[in-house]
């Protein structure tokens, strides 16, 4: 019985541990690109369409870049990029972490 406990216990913590990490790159293909370009310098028909700024000539900042996910971006009263409310606090330090190796 206790080796049975043992067994459960070791599984858990390698699966704990091989959880995937949140992935920067491709959750910037899946959620950014399509505006900002996957090389985020957001030439694109939406990117131009919108008028986003090239990320890789304007460097947003952490805190920037937070807000942008977590609140959207508006022009005046309108808004010009939706928030992303349903990814985690991981993949927005993820896609922090890869918008700062845009280059
Ligand atoms: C529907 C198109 C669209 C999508 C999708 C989109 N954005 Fe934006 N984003 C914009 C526009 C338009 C702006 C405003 C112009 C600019 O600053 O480039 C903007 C601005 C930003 C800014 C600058 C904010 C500031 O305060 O200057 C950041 C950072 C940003 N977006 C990150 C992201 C990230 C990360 C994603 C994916 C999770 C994303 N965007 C998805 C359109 C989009």
């Amino acid at each position: 019985m206790k080796k049975c406990y043992l067994i459960t216990a070791s599984a858990l913590i390698s699966m704990t541990l091989n959880a995937p990490a949140a992935d920067g790159a491709a959750s910037f293909t899946k959620d950014c690109a399509k505006c900002h370009g996957a090389d985020g310098k957001g030439a694109t028909v939406m990117g131009k369409k919108l008028k986003c700024k090239d990320m890789t000539v304007e460097k947003p900042g952490d805190a920037q870049i937070e807000k942008a996910i977590k609140e959207g971006v508006k022009d005046g009263d309108k808004v010009v990029m939706k928030a992303f409310k349903d990814l985690s606090d991981a993949d927005v330090q993820a896609l922090v972490k890869y918008i700062h190796t845009l280059k």
